[in-house]
């Protein structure tokens, strides 16, 4: 079946007990059993809520897993994700993940014993380099927030395998439409469903995607253990959100490739970064895996009061943070999401304080780029 159809169709059976279309926001807390330990395989919510369920099986389809996740947050599902490794043990993180995910290594999972070093995953040999006798985990986002950097993830896959590590790649940026992880070998995908997957700006969510039985049945564990579930009214917009991805990303893509083409040609702008350029440095890679861009473009403007007057100045692109909703948000990398990188690694980055991020929704793309060209005059 074709993307469009699993995304209409996978998790979203009609009701059996009223026929209901769309999947119900099955709103309790508990379940009655029929007797002692005879109930209809729900117990108890935060161990399993049919809309949840429902969900979970729509996004395992769409990133061709087996097994899928949903926690209340993007950063609970990557912190689910990092309970597969233990006091002792090495993580390759790349160098240019969201300021959150580094944050959650830094000032987090150090204080558990758990060890990572900060990798440019863009050049194989370095992480190839980075091995350590008890690296256990790679985990790499691509392309990367902000600076849109692409990490080819079959060569990651295949070297972290040769190393006996576990391979886990936020896609976040790109969605299961635009690209697919598992099918390049990584073995966990994890997502903010706040973005993309619910794509309209009124959801916080995570998701866990993989093959692995036994890892599977860890997150599960984890997920229940420590209870950071998505709730059913979440797991409900974000179902209904998957419904239109694919027409959302092909828009997001197009509006996408609009704006970083007239933000390359405009006299205002030193530099922008989106791997459908051709001058982007992995274009081709970009092309290889996957179907489009996306919606994410990044440009330089040389300094912080220039950045200032585009942020403060646009009139449909909205000042805030977040990503991947229906309307284009405009965010300032360096003091608002990766405001946790210390400003050393940000400028080592290209997260200048001069660098804006543009999330380009799916309005007419002639308002989006008239927006930014009085902005940027
Ligand atoms: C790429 C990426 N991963 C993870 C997260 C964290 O997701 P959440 O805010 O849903 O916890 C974000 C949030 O901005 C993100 O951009």
């Amino acid at each position: 079946m074709g993307f469009s159809t699993i995304a209409i169709h996978a998790g979203n059976e009609p009701d059996a007990s009223t026929g209901a279309v769309s999947v119900p926001i099955y709103q309790t807390s508990t379940y009655k059993q029929d007797a002692l330990g005879q109930h209809k395989g729900f117990e108890y919510a935060r161990t399993q809520n049919p809309t949840r369920s429902a969900l979970e099986r729509n996004i395992a389809a769409l990133e061709n897993a087996k097994f899928g996740y949903a926690f209340a947050s993007g950063m609970s599902a990557t912190d689910a994700v990092l309970k597969l490794v233990k006091a002792g043990d090495h993580v390759i993180l790349g160098d240019n993940t969201y300021g959150g995910t580094f944050r959650l290594f830094d000032k987090v999972l150090k204080n558990y014993g758990i060890e990572f070093d900060l990798v440019d995953t863009t050049d194989i040999s370095k992480v190839e380099m980075a091995f350590k006798s008890n690296t256990k985990m790679v985990f790499v986002e691509t392309p990367t927030n902000p600076i849109m950097s692409v990490t080819d993830l079959q060569a990651v896959a295949e070297v972290s395998r040769a190393h006996g590590a576990k391979t886990v790649c936020d896609n976040t940026f790109m969605s299961p439409y635009l690209q697919r992880p598992i099918d390049f070998g990584i073995d966990i995908v994890v997502h903010s469903t706040t973005k993309y997957l619910n794509g309209h700006s009124d959801s916080i969510g995570g998701f866990v995607a993989l093959n692995n039985e036994e890892d599977a049945n860890w997150i599960q564990f984890i997920q229940n253990s420590v209870g950071a579930i998505l709730s059913p009214f979440d797991s409900f917009l974000v179902l209904r959100g998957t419904k239109t991805l694919a027409v959302r990303m092909e828009k997001h893509d197009e509006n996408g490739r609009a704006v970083a083409n007239f933000l390359a040609e405009h006299p205002r702008v030193e530099k922008v970064y989106y791997p459908g350029l051709t001058s982007h440095p992995q274009h081709e890679l970009a092309k290889k895996q996957q179907k489009g861009f996306g919606g994410m473009v990044s440009f330089e403007t040389g300094s912080l009061e220039n950045a200032k007057k585009v942020l403060e100045s646009v009139k449909i692109c909205t000042l805030a943070e977040s990503l991947g909703g229906v309307e284009s948000l405009i965010s300032h990398p360096a003091t608002m999401t990766h405001a946790s990188v210390p400003a050393e690694k940000r400028e080592k980055l290209g997260i200048t304080d001069g660098l804006v991020r543009v999330s380009v929704g799916i309005e007419d793309i002639e308002d989006i780029l008239e927006d930014l060209d009085q902005a940027l005059s």
